[in-house]
């Protein structure tokens, strides 16, 4: 679905972020890009949807090479939808007319026929449709700026931190979300992210970048039980299992 080869980037003339990326990801698959800040995951995905042009390297979609293709193209032509890291969803419009964005090439009767598909998907949008997005919890932009990628039926799902300042109810309600998605429609799903522990929970593969480079790749839950990606990327050990209860001494 997704072919990434050797991908160089970087922005004016400053330095290569992003020094030689390979990555793949298929359908029905949910895929993690993990890093500290900075390391360039915002950039790879960037690269992957057409924001910024990559200096070397390929970027193939469902076996075609995209690298020349602007973003508009490969979201009505190639099946490719994208939610940026920021400002994803207009505050000031109604949680309708932002889902309603994501569908402005589609012809009417279409549109609105997948506008009430993906509010019977989501009944916590749909008792809002015509609130002001800015009124919306934090877990429920997220859901709207799904919603607004999800309109127009991709097959490709590229997701910038979906769970940025989310609380861990809201967080594991985005998530679940989105494996809804993967599991519901077989779409090819990136995701970068920060909350490591939680992204691997939910994904099926990860990338952890470091110094513009991929410096681990594996399966999530081989890398959720790694010492070393506990070690270096995951922020130390995770929580100690509970001790077991001390017995009272025997009385003699
Ligand atoms: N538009 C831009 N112009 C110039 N430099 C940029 C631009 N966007 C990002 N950078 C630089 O590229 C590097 C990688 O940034 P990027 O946003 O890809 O990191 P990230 O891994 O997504 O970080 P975070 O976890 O903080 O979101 C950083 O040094 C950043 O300052
Ligand atoms: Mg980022």
């Amino acid at each position: 679905m997704i072919r990434v080869g050797k991908v160089r980037a970087g922005y004016g003339d400053g330095p290569d972020i992003l020094q030689g990326i390979d990555l793949a990801a298929s359908g029905g698959e949910i895929v993690t890009i993990l890093g500290p800040n900075g390391c360039g995951k915002s950039t790879l995905l960037k690269c992957i949807a057409g924001f910024v042009r990559p200096r070397g390297g390929t970027v193939e979609m469902e076996g075609r090479n995209v690298g020349a293709v602007p973003v508009h193209d490969r979201i009505r032509n190639h099946g490719m939808g994208f939610v940026p890291q920021t400002d994803n969803v207009f505050s000031t419009l109604t949680v309708a007319d932002n889902i309603l964005l994501g569908a402005r090439h589609m012809a009417p009767a279409a549109r609105a026929a997948r506008y009430e598909e993906v509010m019977s998907q989501y009944p916590s949008l749909a008792s809002k449709q015509e609130r002001r997005a800015s009124a919306l919890s934090g877990g429920e932009r997220q859901i709207l700026s799904l919603a607004r990628a999800l309109i127009s039926s991709p097959r490709v799902l590229l997701l910038d931190e979906p769970s940025a300042g989310l609380s861990p109810a809201m967080m594991h309600e985005v998530f679940a979300a989105i494996a809804d998605i993967r599991d519901r429609t077989g779409m090819c799903i990136v995701m970068v992210e920060q909350n490591a522990f939680e992204a691997l929970s939910v994904a099926d593969r990860a990338y952890v970048l470091s110094l513009g480079k991929v410096a681990i790749e594996g399966r999530a839950d081989d890398l959720l039980a790694d010492p070393a990606m506990r070690h270096l990327y995951l922020g130390g050990e995770p929580p100690p299992a509970a001790e077991p209860t001390p017995q009272p001494a025997a009385i003699s």
